[in-house]
Parts: structure tokens; sequence; C-alpha cells
């Protein structure tokens, strides 16, 4: 397989990029620094939010993954938001003009396949109604990213190219992400539910959202939005004293949601509120997640060796 990954230098990236290379993946990163890229793969420079992709990491491939976008783990300024949208709208944009020109300038073979990145922010924030693929979007900024960044992908459907939208809920990996950020509190024994902690945390262990996209690439029965979630989402409540469980300390202490307000701004809706988000396309297309409960996917996230 020839497949050319965006955003490869992530968390997610980093853990697809090695599990492709340990299958003799031929791969190829599109990045804004290729010098970071890792050994043995071929790297390009691309600025995704100027231009579009270099149609030599594009042509000849069996597949392409959209991971790119700005973090959204910060405070939101006005220019942060615009950075967070542009770097996932416009960049998928210019993704697919890339391929757009493949198809008509070179009439080179186009890749059959594009899995681009979308999150479980799409719904917008709900209670603890469960929501799967059919549920309508949400209407607040990261709802509306979401659709955003999930429309450009699907215009590489007019080239004949499947396309997948995954929906990734909070990825759970000890080299980063959600829980990287709540370990340091949790290990001295301070950590808590946060802001009532009643609101759902649609989880995903890392090797389980790579083993999806790695399906997503290879079976054709995938097509356009999945919901990258495990099966049982968790209350924030159930996540922290899972936590504290796998640590073997207590998780008591809690986070009022307005102090996460003062600090983090809009951002802290991340933290105040969620959205029960279940895997029913992923489960009726018969793939079975490695991590289905949460505990066991503390414990293996936690003994994984932390990204050098
Ligand atoms: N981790 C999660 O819990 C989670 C949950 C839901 C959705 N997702 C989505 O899944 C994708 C991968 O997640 P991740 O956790 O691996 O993200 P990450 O660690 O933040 O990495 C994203 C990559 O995107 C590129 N990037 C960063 N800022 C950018 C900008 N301003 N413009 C264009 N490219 C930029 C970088 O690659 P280069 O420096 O090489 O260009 C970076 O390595 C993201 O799009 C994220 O929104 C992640």
């Amino acid at each position: 397989m020839r497949v050319t990954v965006t955003g490869a230098s992530g968390l997610v990236g980093s853990a697809l990029l090695a599990s492709m290379l340990a299958r003799d993946f031929e791969v190829t990163v599109l990045s804004r620094d290729p010098r970071r890229a890792v050994a043995g793969v071929d790297a390009f420079a691309w600025q995704p939010g100027h231009e579009p992709a270099p149609v030599e990491a594009l042509s000849g491939r069996d597949a392409i993954v959209n991971l790119a976008g700005e973090s959204i783990a910060q405070r939101w300024t006005e220019a942060t938001k615009r950075k967070i949208h542009d770097s996932r709208a416009v960049g998928t944009r210019h993704l697919v003009q890339g391929l757009r020109t493949l198809a008509e300038d070179r009439a080179e073979a186009l890749p059959p396949v594009l899995v681009s990145a979308s999150a479980v922010g799409y719904y917008g924030p709900h209670g603890d109604e469960p929501l799967d693929e059919e549920a309508p979007a949400g209407m607040d900024f990261l709802a509306q990213t979401c659709q955003a960044w999930e429309a450009q992908a699907q215009a590489a459907t007019s080239l004949g190219i499947r396309v997948v939208q995954i929906r990734i809920g909070v990825v759970l990996a000890r080299a980063g992400g959600a829980l990287a950020q709540m370990l340091p509190p949790f290990r001295i024994g301070i950590g808590g539910p946060v802001a009532g902690g009643r609101q759902f945390v649609s989880w995903i262990h890392l090797d389980d959202l790579v083993g999806l996209i790695n399906v997503a690439i290879e079976d054709q029965d995938w097509s356009g939005p999945v919901n990258a979630t495990a099966p049982e989402p968790v209350t924030n409540r159930d996540l922290a004293h899972a936590l504290g469980r796998a640590l073997r300390r207590p998780a008591v202490v809690p986070v009022p949601g307005f102090a996460l307000r003062l600090l983090y701004g809009e951002m802290s809706q991340l933290l105040t509120t969620g959205a029960r988000v279940l895997p029913a396309k992923a489960l009726v297309l018969g793939h079975r997640f490695g991590h289905p409960q949460l505990d066991g996917a503390l414990q293996s996230a936690l003994s994984a060796e932390p990204r050098p």
C-alpha cells in the first residue's frame, strides 16, 4: 500500500504511521515542516491554509488520510478560532484541489479513497440521548467547523473517490491529548469530576482509532461519516472514577465549571459539555473494538510507552 498522510506528526498520525510502517506500507507525509518527519517516510512541504496539496505527494497513492488541524486545546480567541476552522476547512479544500489537479491536468490514477478526520463535536453538546451517524449537526462553533471540514472532504466524491469522514471521540493515549492533560492532577490525588460530571465523554483508545482508520482505507463498504468512539461512552464522573481506580488514587475533588470558564473561556465547553456518541455504523459493518470497556482501555493506555 502507498499512503499519504497529513497531520502525521500529531498524536493520531504518529501512531497511524507506526502501524503502517510495521506493515511495510510506503508512507508519504504532507507537513508544514517536513524536516520533523520520522525516518522511513517520504516527506513533502505543504502549507494547508495557503496552497493546493502538491500532486507529487498524491499521485499513484492507494489512500490519503487527512488528519491536519490546529489544536483545539487552547484558549479560543477570534484569531485562534479562525485558525482552528480554516486549518481544517481550507486545508481540506486545498487537499481536494490537489486531487482535482491530478485528475484534470495529469490524467493520472487518483487514490481510490480519502479518509478524513472529523470529530464528535459535529453533534454539539447533548444530554444523555444516544447519537448515531444520522443525528443532526449541532449549532456551536465546533459543530460548524466539523460540518465545513466534512463538506470539503465530501467534495472528493465528485472525482470518484470514496470518502470516509471519521468523527473522532476523545482519544485515550498516554502520549498526548485529554488523558495526558488529566494525568498530573489525578496522579497527585487532586483530580475529580468536572462541572458536576454528568456530561458524557465519548472516548476511544488510540489503538482502536488507528485500527478503524486502517479498516476504513481497506474496506470498500466504509463510506461517509463514521463515529470513531468506543461502544460505551461514559459520564465525566465515571471517567474520573475509572482514572482514579487505574492510578489507585482518590478522584473526588470536584472541578467547578465556572473556574474552567474563567481559565479557558469558551474552550471550557469541551470539558463542561458532552455528547453520548455511539459507533453505530462501525458495529453494523462488523468492526470489533480491541478496547470496548473504559477500565481496560485506561489500563492499556497508561501502560503504553510514552512517545519519544
Ligand atoms: N486527539 C483527539 O482526542 C481528537 C479528538 C477528535 C478529533 N481529533 C482530530 O483528529 C486529528 C488528529 O488529531 P491529533 O490529536 O493527532 O492532533 P494533533 O496532535 O494536534 O496533530 C495535528 C497535526 O496537524 C498539523 N497542524 C497543526 N496545526 C496546524 C495548522 N494551524 N494548520 C495546518 N496543520 C496543522 C500538524 O502537523 P504538521 O506540523 O506536520 O503540519 C499536527 O501534527 C485532528 O484534526 C483533530 O482535530 C482528535
